[in-house]
């Protein structure tokens, strides 16, 4: 049986996701998660693009024990160096270099010729050696470029000191038999004296990322990339926790096994959701809401008899937990933390009493307080405007014409109240424009999606909103949490509005991907 490690770059091209802006201190947290999931190596940040992703790979470099950190670096010395500087401290550094090799990128994106990319690739491969004992080596929209100069481009890189050939199906274009003699190919006819370990990195452009990243290791592949819950740009990247799951359960089939901890499995897609604003679908394989819930009454009825005749993954396996210690009205601030901690849900200290209070609260309209609701409680943190106001009461009157008028008060630390009036057509427009008036910045309003936390008449709100900063073009994701549903919206919107605050006034900085600077100069 095989060993597979896994990358993940959930905190790289995860984050190239529209609206996911992790900050430094979400990606330390997210980075501890992984690493106690079995995350071989983290793909930590292009250090090269940002002072931000410089940081976060700084501190994810200091944070890491047993797990390798990653830095992207275009094949251009001063991102190697920077890749250097910013993994000083990591324990196991590793850097990633890649430049495209298809013919639609040479033409078009770097107008270079074969021979002067394979002189790129051995150039920085060969600097990025002298810096790094472990050198990894990407040639961008391998999928697409001619399969003899593909061999051309790998025998370079490993010739020059690769140790890591990452396959990437950058525009999600390949299917699974295709991409499997990819990798059949390559394996038979690179030459090394050295042993050389293959990757995919599959997008998901046409649904097929995970199949695709199956077969190239049912073809060799010693080592897989992706993200959590399979966030990224467009269709996003394959989840990783899927082909962890695949390959435990279909282990006989796949001749190969993985050291992620899968019982985490469900803690760490929580924590990428939270802090990504994306909510993860119900029907979502291994992760969803829905992947245990037997609805019809002839799957119940088998379930009930052996759970083996419908379930192939069981919750437990991937670490769904049991109400052990359900909380009602009566729980004090003990039993409370005791359920946070139980939950593995990180928070601070000088969070708990926020948290507690809005634990009492629900508690006086919900008799059973689940551990759906205790995780949607510690999502739905609020987050401040600079200024330190948030999101305190609203009040809604419908007018003689239809319109509403919504009062929206936003309160500080000190307990100051801000009242703000605006009118819309409906409730939810009304109160927008309440907080608009608020914050009085350029913001566009992307997406408002609401769900409910549990099943139920009394189930808290859940509001997800993206949005738009008009200013700088960055998109921020964020959302609400309410008993009353109109509340989880304004929290979103107000939260939301407080993270484009923070950009314009230079607190948080925009995250860059290697998509946003020139390939290669
Ligand atoms: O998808 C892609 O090509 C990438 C490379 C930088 C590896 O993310
Ligand atoms: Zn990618």
């Amino acid at each position: 049986m095989r060993k597979v490690e896994f990358l993940d770059t959930t905190l790289r091209d995860g984050e190239q996701t529209p609206g996911v802006n992790f900050s430094v201190k979400e990606k330390v947290a997210i980075a501890k998660q992984l690493e106690k999931w079995g995350i071989a190596s983290i793909e930590a940040g292009f250090p090269a693009a940002s002072p931000d992703s410089f940081e976060a790979v700084c501190q994810i470099s200091k944070a890491m024990t047993t797990t390798a950190v990653s830095g992207l670096a275009r094949s251009v010395k001063s991102d190697i160096d920077a890749c250097y500087e910013a993994l000083k401290d990591a324990k196991y550094p590793q850097c990633h270099v890649f430049i495209a090799t298809s013919p639609i990128h040479r033409e078009y994106k770097l107008k270079k010729t074969k021979e002067e990319i394979l002189d790129i690739i051995k150039e920085h491969v060969t600097y990025a050696r002298s810096k790094f004992d472990v050198v990894e080596f990407s040639p961008e929209d391998a999928t697409r470029t001619e399969l003899n100069y593909l061999l051309e481009v790998v025998q370079t890189a490993v010739d020059a000191g690769a140790t890591y050939i990452n396959i990437p199906d950058t525009v999600g274009f390949t299917t699974p038999e295709e991409f499997g003699n990819i990798f059949k190919y390559l394996i038979e006819n690179v030459t090394s004296d050295h042993e050389i370990i293959f990757s995919p990195h599959c997008h998901d452009d046409l649904g097929m990322a995970t199949a695709n990243t199956l077969e190239a290791i049912k073809n060799g592949a010693g080592r897989v990339e992706g993200t959590v819950n399979g966030i990224g740009e467009r269709a996003g990247n394959v989840a990783l926790e899927e082909v962890a799951v695949a390959l435990n359960i279909r282990e006989e089939y796949y001749q190969a096994t993985s050291d992620i901890v899968l019982n985490e499995t469900v803690n760490t897609s929580e924590l990428i959701s939270r802090f990504s604003g994306i909510p993860i679908p119900k029907n979502k394989a291994v992760v969803g809401g829905n992947a245990f819930s037997h609805e019809s009454g002839i799957h119940q009825d088998g379930v009930l008899k052996n759970p083996l005749t419908y379930e192939i993954i069981t919750p437990e396996l991937v670490g769904v937990k049991h109400n052990s210690l359900p909380l009602g009205k009566l729980s004090g601030r003990h039993a409370f933390v005791e359920k946070l901690k139980e939950l593995e849900l990180a928070f601070e200290e000088t969070e708990i009493k926020p948290l507690f209070s809005k634990f009492k609260k629900l508690a006086d309209k919900k008799t059973e307080i689940t551990d759906a609701d205790i995780r949607a409680l510690v999502a739905g943190t609020e987050i401040e405007n600079p200024e330190g106001f948030h999101f305190g009461d609203l009040k809604l009157k419908s007018n003689a014409d239809e319109t509403v008028t919504a009062e929206v008060i936003m309160v500080n630390a000190d307990g100051e109240e801000v009242e703000v009036l605006a009118d819309g057509k409906g409730s939810v427009e009304a109160v927008y424009n309440a907080v608009d008036k608020f914050f009085n910045q350029k913001v566009r309003l992307l997406s408002y999606t609401i769900d409910a936390v549990t099943d139920g008449i009394d189930s808290q709100a859940r509001v997800s909103v993206s949005v738009e900063n008009s200013d700088s073009g960055t998109i921020f994701n964020a959302s609400g949490i309410d008993f009353d549903v109109l509340k989880a919206g304004a929290i979103a919107y107000v939260n939301a509005n407080a993270l484009v605050q923070k950009e314009n006034a230079g607190e948080i900085g925009k995250s860059v991907s290697f998509r946003d600077v020139p390939t290669n100069d």
